[in-house]
């Protein structure tokens, strides 16, 4: 069944107050509800329903009198007085039967749950979606040593607790947790001065993990306060990690819940790329406080409104904490790795959805990280100071409510006088827009500062499903001009591009300048102005913009590796050259240098390929970037040599980006390194590591050049405990196999003794690192589509939300040459033929064959 965006209408009525009572058992829980409801003056009516779905009805009482509503699948209807009136109900649950992780359910003898976003329907009859927004008491009876909710705590007994939080919030907020916990306490004083009190709560085990992602919390909290003005506004905060997990983490109203992989840390477990993410999610989730809980969302189609603005945030602060120039680029390779790869295939769909049959198959990168772009987008349009205001604007007009797309413009059309009703289109248009570019110079009189130069920009959006023809968008292109020795002549303009073909000049100009365009990635867009080299490697050099320094870089890498794919060419000297300068240029911050040298992934050149007109080969993809890392090593070996000793970082470890940015530098050296010594600094890293960034650094080393057998045994013997490091042995395996042996070596990992596959984390460890292993997923032989597929239909009737995910592994197979997509079809259409396939997985496998 779909929904549609256009159909909303209000729920008839409104909830005054929730009381709940748990009475813990993992296979028979009673969940007592009492609701005060009252009519919804907005409501034009209608029947009386609640969702619920796999309940067992106990009973229920309307003012205190039985009665006996009718029952569905998926809720009850039931006469109810005219007025207000109070609901009870008594229902039976199993969390410990409940393996798709949504509603109450219980990891390692744990319960806890996920309702985002339809999952409190599972718990108890409620209407659940986000606009009934009410204040909740709940009561926990349980022997269970912990007993969490949402809010502060009002009481505590032998055997019960009671938690009641003051802010009216939507059931997708709704949180409870119980178990044999342990805490990381701290504490917070807001700027007002409400003292907060601050605890991370995990299993006994892994208390040494806590420290940073505490710190991370406190940062967050501080930096709200000064960059947005927003308090935390409970006397308690609670962030519990949770080993099974359908996603990274939930905001829950003062009881965060997090997948343990991002929050526990520890030097020797956790890589520098681990503790940046662990900090990124720490503040997208305690963010969400304001943007999402105090503000939310009216429906689910408005998703973005929390998400895109939470995730904009989150990358602020973390530009904010390191570098910012870092995390853009880091930002813009993660949006054209799902992003695009996902509004360039079938699955493409607006930032805000118009319809949906599964609302958890669109916790997308488009609603996500589009979201976030088009946020940084409208910034970038009215300036930063007008963006702070509109936000206030909006923290002030809407606090307590539950909003839409349209609620957050209109701040921005009243606090500037802009019409937005262009810029509305990024929400509601699919695809990434083409930007092509054509330069003109005409000189002026010589010896005068009298040149013009003109810049014609065109946007084109190609069509996707549904959406086949593209009205133009408003387009904020960031450009400046530098002269021929690398000096900015025009320092960074923003072009707003509102048309579909527009001319843009620049005069004054003395000699004819080389542009520097879509400086910091101005706007989510595919550039397909064809560059030449010299200007490339002359950016390369000299752009004074740091995104676009890299973007050169990037561009040239492209540029050679299509050609060495294509035509069989070598890997021009120049290319080499420019980028053993960068590396050495002890001016630039080692983590952009480290970016620098990364080559593009194998993904990323399909994608280019793609759109060049050719059919991507995987194979001979992956040979190519390995020939050109091997050429890089050749040239620039004695560079590497120095860089490995000299980026060296001295003392205890600490996930602070000045050494992680120093470590990534190192550990790119190494991997030239390897090429060129058989491994043998690897090995001697791998043997003297202290910390987990250099030991799997060394791991990494040793399995591209298919010579890490020892180093494996050794790293599962010593992690053979600790499941977040085990996830990282199990999943390089199975995305680091050589493309003939993917499949077998994955299918050993599934039949290891520690492959848990109803965990998520390990099997996307195992399962999502073969689908990341693009030569091995595409191997000509068709066995990793089959063994992947088959894994989905054993997961599927388990957790269907995890499965549907996953799924996204085919998303680009119209890519790719006859024969694998026959064999994909083939596999798709095995899985859409499985009887009672999941409603999540059968929305997406219909959507991916549709193409
Ligand atoms: N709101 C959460 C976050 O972005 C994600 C929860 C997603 N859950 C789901 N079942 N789709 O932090
Ligand atoms: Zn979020």
């Amino acid at each position: 069944q779909t929904i549609f965006l256009a159909d909303y209408t209000p729920f008839t009525h409104r909830v005054e107050r929730v009381h709940l009572t748990f009475r813990l058992a993992p296979g028979a829980t009673r969940v007592i509800s009492r609701i005060d409801f009252a009519p919804n003056p907005d409501s034009a009516g209608g029947p009386f329903f609640l969702h619920g779905e796999k309940l067992a009805l106990i009973e229920a009482k309307i003012d205190g009198a039985p009665v006996t509503p009718e029952i569905t699948e998926t809720g009850l209807t039931c006469a109810v007085p005219d007025g207000p009136f109070t609901w009870e109900a008594e229902v039976e649950i199993s969390p410990e039967s409940n393996t798709a992780l949504e509603g109450l359910y219980m990891s390692n003898g744990m319960y806890c749950t996920q309702c985002e976003a339809e999952g409190f329907r599972k718990i108890t009859y409620y209407p659940d979606r986000p606009d009934v927004m009410a204040p909740f008491t709940v009561r926990i009876e349980s022997d269970l040593p912990v007993l969490l909710s949402n809010g502060n705590p009002t009481g505590r007994g032998e055997g019960w607790a009671e938690w009641t939080d003051p802010w009216p919030k939507p059931a997708y907020l709704f949180a409870l947790v119980a178990g044999e916990l342990v805490n990381h306490p701290d504490r917070f004083t807001t700027r007002s001065g409400r003292e907060v009190e601050l605890n991370i709560w995990v299993r006994e085990g892994d208390l040494h993990k806590c420290a940073f992602g505490m710190d991370a919390l406190k940062r967050s909290m501080t930096w709200d306060e000064q960059v947005y003005g927003r308090e935390y506004d409970l006397d308690v905060f609670n962030i519990v990690a949770v080993d099974d997990f359908n996603m990274g983490a939930m905001e829950n109203k003062g009881l965060n819940i997090f997948n343990s992989s991002a929050v526990l840390a520890s030097p020797e477990t956790a890589t520098d790329a681990n503790f940046e993410r662990i900090e990124s999610i720490i503040a997208h989730e305690y963010f969400h406080n304001w943007t999402g809980n105090r503000i939310t969302c009216r429906d689910w189609f408005q998703l973005c409104l929390k998400e895109g603005l939470t995730v904009f945030r989150d990358q602020q602060f973390s530009g904010d904490e390191r570098s910012a120039a870092v995390q853009r680029i880091n930002d813009v390779l993660a949006l054209r790795a799902r992003q695009f790869r996902e509004d360039n295939g079938p699955l493409a769909h607006p930032v805000r959805p118009e319809s949906f049959v599964e609302i958890n198959n669109f916790y997308t990168a488009t609603v996500y990280e589009k979201g976030a772009e088009v946020i940084g987008m409208l910034k970038r349009l009215v300036g930063d100071e007008a963006y702070f205001k509109a936000l206030d604007l909006y923290f002030t007009r809407h606090d307590g409510q539950a909003c839409t797309i349209e609620d957050w413009l209109k701040v921005f059309e009243d606090t500037t006088g802009r019409d937005l009703s262009q810029f509305k289109r990024w929400y509601s248009q699919a695809g990434t827009p083409r930007l092509d570019v054509h330069e003109a110079w005409s000189p002026g009189m010589t010896g005068k500062a009298a040149g013009t130069y003109t810049l014609t920009l065109r946007q084109n959006t190609p069509p996707t499903p549904g959406q086949p023809d593209k009205a133009p968008l408003v387009i904020p292109v960031a450009v400046g001009l530098l002269d021929r020795d690398g000096t900015e002549v025009v320092p960074t303009r923003v072009l707003e591009l509102t048309d579909v073909t527009q001319s843009f000049a620049f005069d004054g100009l003395e000699t004819r300048p080389v542009p520097s365009i879509l400086r910091g990635f101005s706007a989510p867009v595919i550039l397909t102005r064809k560059q030449d080299r010299e200007e490339l490697a002359f950016l390369l050099a000299h752009d004074t913009d740091p995104f676009n320094r890299w973007e050169a870089g990037r561009t040239l890498a492209k540029d050679v590796l299509v050609r060495m794919i294509a035509e069989d060419a070598a890997p021009s000297p120049a290319y080499l050259d420019a980028l053993e300068q960068m590396a050495q240029d002890g001016g630039l911050d080692p983590a952009f240098r480290a970016l620098a040298l990364g080559l593009p992934s194998q993904d990323d050149m399909a994608q280019t390929l793609f759109d060049s007109g050719h059919t991507p080969d995987p194979i001979r993809i992956r040979r190519a970037i390995r020939a050109l890392g091997q050429a890089i090593a050749d040239h620039a070996g004695s560079t590497f040599s120095d860089l490995y000793d000299e980026m060296t970082v001295p003392g205890p470890y600490l996930p602070d980006a000045e050494g992680a940015g120093q470590r990534a530098l190192r550990q790119a050296a190494l991997g030239f390194l390897t090429l060129e010594d058989e491994g043998a600094r690897a090995r001697a890293q791998f043997d003297a590591a202290d910390n987990m960034t250099e030991q799997l650094g060394a791991l990494v080393a040793l399995l591209h050049i298919d010579a890490a057998e020892e180093q494996l045994s050794a790293f599962r013997h010593q992690w053979q405990r600790d499941r977040l490091v085990m996830d990282k042995w199990f999943g390089l395996q199975a995305s680091m196999a050589p493309p003939e042996k993917a499949a077998k070596v994955t299918r050993r990992l599934t039949e290891d003794a520690d492959f848990d596959w109803k965990n998520p984390n390990r099997f996307r460890a195992v399962l999502g690192g073969l689908a990341a292993n693009a030569a091995g997923f595409h191997d000509p032989s068709g066995d990793s589509y089959a063994l992947f597929t088959d894994w989905l239909i054993r997961l599927d009737p388990l957790n269907p939300q995890t499965t549907a995910r996953m799924t996204t592994a085919f998303e680009t197979w119209k890519r790719y040459d006859a024969d694998r997509q026959g064999l994909i079809r083939e596999n798709l259409e095995r899985l859409a033929a499985v009887p009672d396939l999941s409603r999540d997985t059968t929305e997406m496998v219909g959507r991916i064959l549709s193409a």
